[in-house]
C-alpha cells in the first residue's frame, strides 16, 4: 500500500513509522519545513522511546520518507491520513478544525484514482461528513471514501500501542474502504487484534467516550482518595479491591494530582460542548471536567498544609513537571497548577525532569535544576508530581543531607509510608493513612 500522511506530529510520526514497519510505503508529510528538514537528518522532533530506532531502520529500508510535498505524495497513494491537530477553540472549547477542513481541500485537489482518505486526528461527531462534502465540492471528480479511524496511542508507549491494540475502530460509509483498511491494518488483523467496522459517525464518538470514560475513571478515583483521607482508609487497595472485578478492570485506577496531557481535558471538554449542541448533556463529563480542573489547585494547597499551611518564603523542589513520565510533553500538566499555587503563596520553587525542561521553560517560571538532588539542595519540602522511574529509588539518607527540612509530598504514591519515614522524613501520599 502506499500512504501518505498529512501532518508528522505525535499521532502522524508514529502511525506512519508503524505502517511502514507493517511493509508499507509511506510519507509523512508536514507544512513545517524545518521539521520535515529534522526528520529527514533523522532528528526526531519528539520524545517517545524506541521512534527514533523504528524511523532510522524504515528509512533505511526505503519504505518510509519524509516531504513537504502534498502534491506528489497524494497522486500516488491509496491511503491517505489526516493526522493534523485539532487544539481546543480559543474563547468555546470546541475542537478547532481548520487544519483538518484545509487538509480536506489539499487532498481534493491532488487524488489520483480511488482513494481512502482517513482521518485519525480526534474529530467531533460528523467531521468525516463535512470532510467529505469539502472534498466534493472542491474536486467533484474526486474518487474517495472518506473513513474514521481514531487512534488509542498512549504517549510513552505509542509504539507498543500501536503494534498491540486493544482493537483497531474503523468507521465508514462506503464498502469499497473495507478491504482497504484490511489491508492496511493486515498484520494487526493476522495477529487477532479486532478489527471493529462501524458507521462513520459511531467511530467518531467511540474516541470520544473511550477518553471521557478514562477520565471519568481516573477522576472517580481521585475523589476516592479524598474521602479515604477522610475516613482513614487506603485509596490503593480500594482501587484493588474494585479492580479485581472484571466489569470494572484494574486500569486507571491510581489516583493522582488529576489527569493532563493533550487529550483528556481537550477531548472531554469538546464531548461536553458537543453533547450540549445537540441537547443531550453529558453531565458525568462537565462534572469530570469540573473536579479535575479544581484537583490541580487543590493538590499545591495540600503540599502548603503539608508544610505547616504557610509557604511564604520557603523553597520547594518539585520532581517530575511532565504530565506523565516517559513524555516531554508539558500540556495541562499538573504540575503546572501546582507550582502556581505554591508561587502564590510566596514559595520559591526549583524543579527537575528527565525530558521535560525545555517545554516547561516556556511555560513556568522556576529555577531548573540538572538532577533531583541538585532540586533539593536547600528545599524546605520536595514534591513529587510526576512519577518517572528515576524517582522511584530515591536516596533519601543524600537527600536529608542536602534539604532544609525533610519533607516529601508524593502525589503519585510510589512511596511507602515507613520506608520514607525511617530516614526521618516527613510524608505526605494520596488517599493513604499517615
Ligand atoms: C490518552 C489515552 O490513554 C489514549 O488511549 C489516547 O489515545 C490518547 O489519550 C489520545 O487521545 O491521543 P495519554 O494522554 O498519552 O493517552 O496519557 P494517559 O496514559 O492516558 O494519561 C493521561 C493522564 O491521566 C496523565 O496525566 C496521567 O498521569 C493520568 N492518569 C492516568 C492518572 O492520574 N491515573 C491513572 O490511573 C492513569
Amino acid at each position: 500500500m502506499h500512504i501518505t500522511m498529512i501532518g508528522s506530529g505525535y499521532v502522524g510520526l508514529v502511525s506512519g513509522v508503524c505502517f511502514a514497519d507493517f511493509g508499507h510505503d509511506v510519507i509523512c508529510v508536514d507544512k513545517d519545513v524545518g521539521k520535515i528538514e529534522a526528520l529527514l537528518k533523522g532528528e526526531i522532533p519528539i520524545f517517545e522511546p524506541g521512534l527514533e530506532q523504528l524511523v532510522t531502520d524504515n528509512v533505511r529500508a526505503g519504505r518510509l520518507s519524509f516531504s513537504t510535498d502534498v502534491e506528489t505524495s497524494v497522486a500516488a497513494s491509496d491511503v491517505v491520513f489526516i493526522a493534523v491537530g485539532t487544539p481546543s477553540r480559543r474563547g468555546d472549547g470546541h475542537a478547532d478544525l481548520s487544519y483538518v477542513y484545509a487538509a480536506a481541500r489539499e487532498i481534493a485537489e491532488h487524488v489520483k484514482g480511488f482513494t481512502v482518505i482517513v482521518t485519525k486526528s480526534t474529530v467531533p461527531v460528523g467531521t468525516g461528513d463535512e470532510v467529505e462534502r469539502i472534498i466534493r465540492e472542491t474536486n467533484p471528480d474526486a474518487d474517495v471514501a472518506v473513513v474514521s479511524n481514531p487512534e488509542f496511542l498512549r504517549e510513552g508507549a505509542a509504539i507498543e500501542d500501536f503494534k498491540r491494540p486493544d482493537r483497531i475502530v474503523i468507521g465508514l460509509n462506503d464498502d469499497r474502504a473495507r478491504s482497504v483498511m484490511t489491508e492496511v491494518y493486515r498484520p494487526l488483523y493476522l495477529n487477532q487484534a479486532p478489527l471493529l467496522f462501524t458507521a462513520r459517525r459511531t467511530s467518531e464518538l467511540i474516541k470520544y467516550a473511550a477518553n471521557a470514560f478514562l477520565a471519568m475513571k481516573i477522576t472517580f478515583i481521585n475523589e476516592m482518595a479524598d474521602l479515604c483521607e477522610k475516613v482513614g482508609a487506603n485509596v490503593q487497595e480500594v482501587s484493588r479491591g474494585i479492580g479485581l472485578d472484571g466489569r470494572i478492570g484494574a486500569k486507571f485506577l491510581h489516583a493522582g494530582p488529576g489527569y493532563g496531557g493533550s487529550c483528556f481535558p481537550k477531548d472531554t471538554l469538546a464531548l461536553a460542548k458537543t453533547a450540549q449542541d445537540y441537547d443531550s448533556p453529558v453531565r458525568l463529563i462537565e462534572t469530570t471536567i469540573s473536579i479535575n480542573d479544581n484537583r490541580k489547585r487543590a493538590m499545591g494547597r495540600k503540599v502548603i498544609a503539608a508544610m505547616g499551611g504557610d509557604v511564604r518564603g520557603k523553597t520547594i523542589a518539585v520532581l517530575g513537571l511532565t504530565f506523565k513520565p516517559n513524555t516531554d510533553d508539558m500540556r495541562d500538566s499538573p504540575a503546572i497548577s501546582v507550582i502556581q499555587t505554591l508561587q502564590d503563596g510566596g514559595a520559591t520553587v526549583t524543579g527537575y525532569d528527565p525530558e521535560g525542561m525545555d517545554n516547561a521553560r516556556q511555560v513556568i517560571d522556576i529555577t531548573y535544576a540538572p538532577d533531583a538532588y541538585r532540586a533539593a539542595q536547600g528545599a524546605d519540602a520536595l514534591v513529587i508530581v510526576t512519577e518517572w522511574n528515576q524517582f522511584r529509588a530515591l536516596d533519601f539518607a543524600r537527600l536529608k543531607s542536602v534539604m532544609n527540612a525533610p519533607v516529601l509530598v508524593d502525589l503519585r504514591n510510589i512511596y511507602r509510608h515507613d520506608e520514607v519515614t525511617k530516614h526521618g522524613f516527613v510524608y505526605t501520599s494520596i488517599g493513604r493513612p499517615m
